[in-house]
């Protein structure tokens, strides 16, 4: 029934509420670490698998249940499996598929912390990986190996906003029996389905747009029901990274509102993106909502807006473009994005700083970038605000 209702809708009312006796309209939020089993019986009965309810919310429970069912209905996939942060649901997501021996291609600029955990953790264990400029599919067969067995991508990335063909991707993977993932952090389902491209599994820090409002760390994995069964049996209940039922309650509050929020942050971003544009104190802007962007062509099909993160160069050098970062008001400084405040950040030295220079510059991470999360203010305030630091660039 759900499936044939918009996704306006599905946001607010996908997956089963939880055994509700009292009517209550919000979640209940089972804030429980384990559950009562009637007899020793039926604790080992559950245990076996012969009877299904809760152990153990390592393993599972009603209130992050809930979040699951309706994360994995908005991302059109059988299930799902809430994790304690977005670095979670990466790991848990991976390391739940891979073995010592297999190789891994991934898209040479992601976020910091994952790029960190395929170079180095990932090499501990004996996982090769492969990165590649993911828009140069020549540079993508050309990494296939005979132990390939997956690939990785964000799109758009994070911090560069480079965007890649899901379509390609999604088949690239399927002819060669590759398993694929995608972080969909940056656009959410609601502006981007990677399973209509036939991707395998879907990954987010729901830190961001999901939750909303910058009060939780927490990650989600979506994919078929014996992916997610996968995942959910080794490495999410060997390894730990169960999210708090608490965190699960917040992000279902967050997600009622997801789709008017993402509309606000799309349409203030394209006005501050064209604000840059125009700007003599920026060299480049990369927001794939402009004309100017190499993946323009993907908005309205692969991606149905271009989201509320702008990446942007300053005509400065270093020293300037920090200088220009102190000098905003509304603007925080600050790691993270998609909550309602403005968010600004310098990857080079902070998201990104896990890269080595060399890497930096091959992902196209220059000491000059900036990168913006465009919150919910008025967007004239923001870009007022924008102007007077950019104003003051060549003074400082
Ligand atoms: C694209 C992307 N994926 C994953 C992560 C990791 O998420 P978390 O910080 O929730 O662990 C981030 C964090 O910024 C991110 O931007």
């Amino acid at each position: 029934m759900a499936q044939s209702r918009h996704f306006e809708t599905n946001l607010i009312h996908a997956g089963a509420n939880p055994d509700n006796e009292y009517g209550a309209l919000a979640t209940p939020l089972y804030q429980t670490s384990t559950f009562i089993f009637e007899t020793a019986e039926q604790g080992g009965r559950r245990f076996a698998g012969e009877e299904g309810g809760y152990i153990y919310t390592r393993l599972g429970n009603p209130t992050t249940r809930q979040l699951e069912e309706r994360m994995a209905s908005l991302e059109g996939m059988e299930d799902a499996a809430a994790t304690a942060t977005g670095m979670g649901a990466v790991a848990s997501a991976l390391m739940a598929n891979l073995s010592m021996g297999d190789h891994l291609i991934s898209s040479n600029a992601v976020y910091g912390c994952t790029y960190a955990l395929l170079t180095e953790q990932f090499a501990r264990f004996g996982i090769e990986v492969t990165m590649v400029d993911m828009s140069d599919h020549q540079q993508v067969t050309a990494a296939l190996r005979e132990n390939t067995k997956a690939i990785f991508l964000e799109t758009p990335v994070n911090p560069n906003m480079a965007v890649f063909d899901l379509a390609w991707i999604g088949q690239f993977a399927q002819k060669n029996n590759l398993l694929s993932f995608v972080d969909n952090t940056f656009l959410t389902p609601y502006l981007q389905k990677p399973k209509d491209f036939g991707i395998d599994v879907v990954i987010h820090s729901a830190t961001k747009y999901l939750n909303g409002h910058g009060d939780v760390i927490a990650g989600i994995i979506c994919a078929s029901k014996e992916q997610i069964e996968l995942i959910k049996f080794t490495t999410l209940k060997d390894m730990g990274a169960t999210i708090s039922p608490h965190d699960a309650w917040l992000i279902l509050r967050g997600l009622k509102t997801l789709a008017v929020r993402m509309d606000r942050h799309c349409e203030n971003a394209m006005k501050i993106a064209t604000f840059l544009e125009e700007h003599p104190s920026v060299s480049k802007v990369h927001y794939p909502g402009l004309k100017s962007h190499a993946a323009h062509r993907f908005i309205g099909k692969q991606m149905s807006k271009a989201g509320g993160v702008i990446a942007f160069e300053l005509n400065a050098d270093y020293k300037q473009s920090i200088s220009f970062l102190n000098q905003l008001s509304i603007f925080k400084i600050a790691v993270s994005l998609g909550d309602a405040e403005s968010l600004i950040q310098h990857p080079a030295s902070m998201t990104h700083s896990p890269y080595t220079p060399e890497a930096r510059a091959l992902a196209g991470i220059s000491d000059n970038l900036i990168r913006i999360s465009v919150g919910l203010e008025h967007s004239q305030d923001l870009i007022d605000d924008l102007a007077n630091s950019l104003s003051l660039i060549n003074n400082s």
